[in-house]
C-alpha cells in the first residue's frame, strides 16, 4: 500500500526557535520513516513583510541546513524551497479566486499582525491561499503544525469543500491536520501568555536553533517564571515555570509529573540551570553539523535542485489535473 503523504513547511522569516523545533520540526523527524514526507521551507511565504534580498537569501539556506542539521534525511523526504516549485504560485491564484473574502477576513493571525505593520500588502491577507496550494499540491493527507496553525488548516479544507462542490472530487485530496499532544504551543521566556515567535523583536523572548551555548544559558536563566517557589506544572497560573517544563520534558522524554516530582522542594533557578545545560547539550550536535553544511554551499544547492525535482514532478501532475478541472485548456 501506497505510504500516506505528509508535508509541512516553516516560513522564512526570523530565526527558526525551540519553539519551531518542539512544535513542528521534531515532529516531522519522527514521521520520516513510516511516511513519504515533504518539507519545504517558504520562501515565497516570507515575502508577506519587506524582506533585505540579500539577507533572505542567506536565510533561506540557513534554514535548509538546519532542516538537515535537525535530523531531516533528504534522501528519505522531499526537501526542497517553495520558490523552486512554481506551481505552488500557480496554484495559489486558482484557490484564490475561489476563496472568499469574508473567510480570510476571520484569520486571526491576520488580524493580529496587520494591526502591528503600517503598510499591509496584500499578500499578507491572501497567506493562508497559498498554504492551502502548497498543501492540495502534493494531496497531502496530513499536515504536522503548531497550534498557531490551526485556524489556516481549516481555511484549507474549506478550500477544498469549495473545489469539491465547484468542480468535483477527484483531484484535491481532504487534508487533516496534525497537532502533537505536547508542546503544541511553546510560550515566549519574557512574556509566558504569547507565543514563541521567530520574528519577534526583542530576541530574548526566544532561543534560536543557532544561538551560542552562552546566549542559550543567558536567555533561559532570565526565562519570566512567578514569584511563587513551588514547584507545580499549571500552566494557567504559571505560565513561565510551566512552559519551561514543557520544553525540558520534550527534550528530556521525561513526562511533567516526573519532573516535578524530581524537582519537589528545590528552587525555580535549579529548572533553569538544569534546562539550559539540557537545551545546550541537545543542540551542540545540530549546530556543529549546520555549521559545517553552511560551509558546502555547493553541497546544499545541489540537495535543493534535488529536491525540488522530486516536488516539481507531482505538483506538475496535481496542477494539470485542476487546469483541467477548472476547463483551462491544457498542451
Ligand atoms: P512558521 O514558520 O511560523 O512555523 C513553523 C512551524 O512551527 C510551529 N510553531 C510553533 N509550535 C509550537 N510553539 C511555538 N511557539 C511555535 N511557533 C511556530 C508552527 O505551528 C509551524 O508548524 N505558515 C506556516 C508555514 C507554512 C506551512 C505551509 C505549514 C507555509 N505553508 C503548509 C504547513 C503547511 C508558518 O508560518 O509557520
Amino acid at each position: 500500500m501506497a505510504k500516506k503523504v505528509i508535508l509541512s513547511g516553516s516560513t522564512a522569516t526570523g530565526d527558526l526557535t525551540l519553539g519551531n523545533y518542539i512544535g513542528a520540526i521534531n515532529n516531522w523527524k519522527s514521521l520520516q520513516e513510516e511516511y513519504d514526507c515533504l518539507y519545504f521551507v517558504a520562501d515565497l511565504h516570507a515575502l508577506t513583510v519587506a524582506q533585505d534580498p540579500k539577507q533572505l537569501q542567506e536565510r533561506c539556506k540557513s534554514f535548509f541546513a538546519q532542516y538537515l542539521a535537525l535530523g531531516l534525511d533528504p534522501d528519505k523526504n522531499t526537501l526542497f524551497l517553495q520558490s523552486h516549485v512554481p506551481e505552488h504560485a500557480e496554484l495559489n491564484w486558482i484557490l484564490t479566486c475561489l476563496t472568499p473574502m469574508g473567510y480570510l477576513n476571520r484569520m486571526t493571525q491576520f488580524k493580529d499582525k496587520s494591526s502591528q505593520t503600517k503598510n499591509i500588502n496584500a499578500g499578507l491577507f491572501t497567506y493562508p491561499v497559498l498554504m492551502s496550494a502548497d498543501i492540495l499540491l502534493y494531496q497531502a493527507d496530513v499536515v504536522p503544525v503548531g497550534e498557531d496553525q490551526k485556524q489556516h488548516l481549516e481555511l484549507c479544507r474549506d478550500i477544498v469543500n469549495f473545489y469539491h462542490n465547484r468542480y468535483g472530487e477527484k483531484t484535491l485530496k481532504m487534508p487533516e491536520p496534525h497537532i502533537g499532544k505536547q508542546g503544541a504551543r511553546i510560550m515566549s521566556l519574557q512574556d509566558p501568555s504569547k507565543k514563541m515567535s521567530k520574528s519577534d523583536e526583542n530576541e530574548k523572548n526566544f532561543v534560536s536553533i543557532i544561538d551560542t551555548p552562552k546566549k542559550i544559558q543567558k536567555k533561559i536563566k532570565s526565562a519570566v517564571t512567578d514569584s511563587d517557589t513551588v514547584i507545580e506544572f499549571d500552566p494557567e497560573n504559571k505560565a513561565g515555570l510551566s512552559n519551561l517544563l514543557t520544553i525540558y520534558s520534550v527534550l528530556s522524554g521525561k513526562s511533567t509529573e516526573e519532573l516535578v516530582n524530581e524537582y519537589q522542594g528545590k528552587m525555580y533557578g535549579h529548572v533553569k540551570v538544569d534546562l539550559a545545560d539540557l537545551v545546550c547539550e541537545t543542540l551542540k550536535p545540530v549546530q556543529e553539523k549546520y555549521h559545517d553544511l553552511m560551509k558546502n554551499e555547493d553541497y546544499l544547492l545541489e540537495l535543493m535542485a534535488k529536491g525540488a525535482q522530486k516536488a516539481r514532478v507531482r505538483a506538475q501532475n496535481t496542477l494539470k489535473a485542476v487546469y483541467q478541472d477548472t476547463g483551462l485548456v491544457t498542451l
